[in-house]
């Protein structure tokens, strides 16, 4: 098992497989020019699966597989693939825009959910948040998912002014979809330029909510990332991920794994630990793993004790989301 000095087990991995991408939303890749990974600095199949395996073996129950966008990688079926054997529950988290050329190999490797990124139901917004225009495909994949019966949340990022006007057309979706919407706050990384009073609290939501439906909360597992509510008749359900206004680290259970073999024990941790170099060098890596997670802080990484509306983004030491994957 791999625990923390706080008690808390980690048995579920992130792995991003790329930090490239096929849209360019603003809130996730710095606004300089910026410079894929080259393919020698990342995970090949093989590495992905040998350190996969590794923390199977060592207790990780489930793993994620995210980006930049998973999908975008020529040998992400491969991956897939070789993840679906390890006999874990398998998830993705995906822009949803190659998702009908994947889904034979997803469906094959048992994937449990699929978390699809959608900020706006507005064909002209997605152009303008993601720089490319790709609504239409991402919702015609969404469609799919449904059809086949696929468990599907989507992703919302809210931000003030740009689709916090969209909350509740978000939640009329639900009424006919079994679909699980989560409303997330915007969170600083790297290069996102990130403000306290772009951020839509969970009070936020749940109020703009209220003004049309009766949301009732239900309870969830203690190591979600987000509160569940549902709205009595509707098919889906909604929920929010409140890391900035209502963190909820007492019950984190995550590592990641960056593209290029680094892994990270909080979403916002300043240092990372280069398994994919020691792996090269023929080094041992499970101790590795062991004193990252040892060095974890009690929340946010150790960086974020102040109320957020008092925080000062540019002073945080971290990556830019697309190199971190969520
Ligand atoms: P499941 O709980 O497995 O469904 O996944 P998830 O919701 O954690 O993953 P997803 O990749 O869909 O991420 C949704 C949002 O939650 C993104 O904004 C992530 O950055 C954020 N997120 C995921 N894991 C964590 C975490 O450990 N801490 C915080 N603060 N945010 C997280
Ligand atoms: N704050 C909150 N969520 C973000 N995501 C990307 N950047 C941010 C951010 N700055 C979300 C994406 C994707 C998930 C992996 O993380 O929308 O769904
Ligand atoms: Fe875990 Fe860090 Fe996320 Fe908190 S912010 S839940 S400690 S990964």
């Amino acid at each position: 098992m791999i625990t923390d000095t706080f008690g808390r087990v980690h048995n579920y991995l992130r792995i991003s497989l790329t930090d490239n991408c096929n849209l360019r939303c603003f809130y996730c890749m710095p606004e300089e020019k910026y410079a894929f990974a080259p393919a020698s600095k990342l995970m090949q199949v093989h590495e992905i699966e040998q350190l996969a395996k590794l923390f199977v073996a060592n207790g990780v129950t489930k793993i994620r597989l995210t980006g930049g966008e998973p999908l975008v990688r020529k040998d992400a079926p491969k991956i897939i693939e070789a993840l679906g054997k390890l006999g874990v529950e398998l998830a993705i988290t995906t822009n949803g825009v190659r998702l009908h050329e994947m889904l034979p190999e997803l469906i094959a490797a048992n994937i449990s959910t699929i978390n699809i990124s959608l900020d706006t139901l507005q064909p002209d917004k997605f152009l303008k948040i993601t720089r490319r225009d790709l609504y239409h495909r991402v919702r015609s994949n969404i469609e799919l998912l449904l059809q086949h019966n696929i468990r599907t949340k989507i992703n919302v990022v809210v931000m003030k002014g740009l689709n916090d006007n969209e909350i509740n057309d978000f939640i009329a979706l639900t009424k006919h979809y079994p679909l699980e919407i989560r409303f997330i706050e915007f969170m600083p990384f790297s290069g996102n330029k990130w403000t306290s009073n772009q951020v839509v609290t969970l009070q936020e939501v749940l109020d703009t909510v209220a003004q049309k439906y009766e949301a009732l909360p239900v309870e969830g597992n203690p190591h979600d990332t987000a509160k569940h509510y549902m709205i009595p008749g509707h098919a889906g359900s909604f929920a929010v991920i409140s890391t900035m206004s209502a963190p909820f680290c007492e019950g984190c259970n995550r590592m990641r794994l960056t593209a290029d073999g680094k892994l990270k024990n909080c979403l916002f941790s300043k240092s990372e630990t280069d398994l994919l170099g020691a792996l090269r060098a023929g080094d041992e890596v499970l101790p590795l793993i062991h004193n990252t997670i040892k060095a974890k802080a009690k929340a946010l990484g150790g960086q974020m004790d102040e109320k957020f509306e008092n925080l000062d983004a540019a002073a945080l030491q971290n990556r830019s989301m697309i190199t971190i994957g969520g």
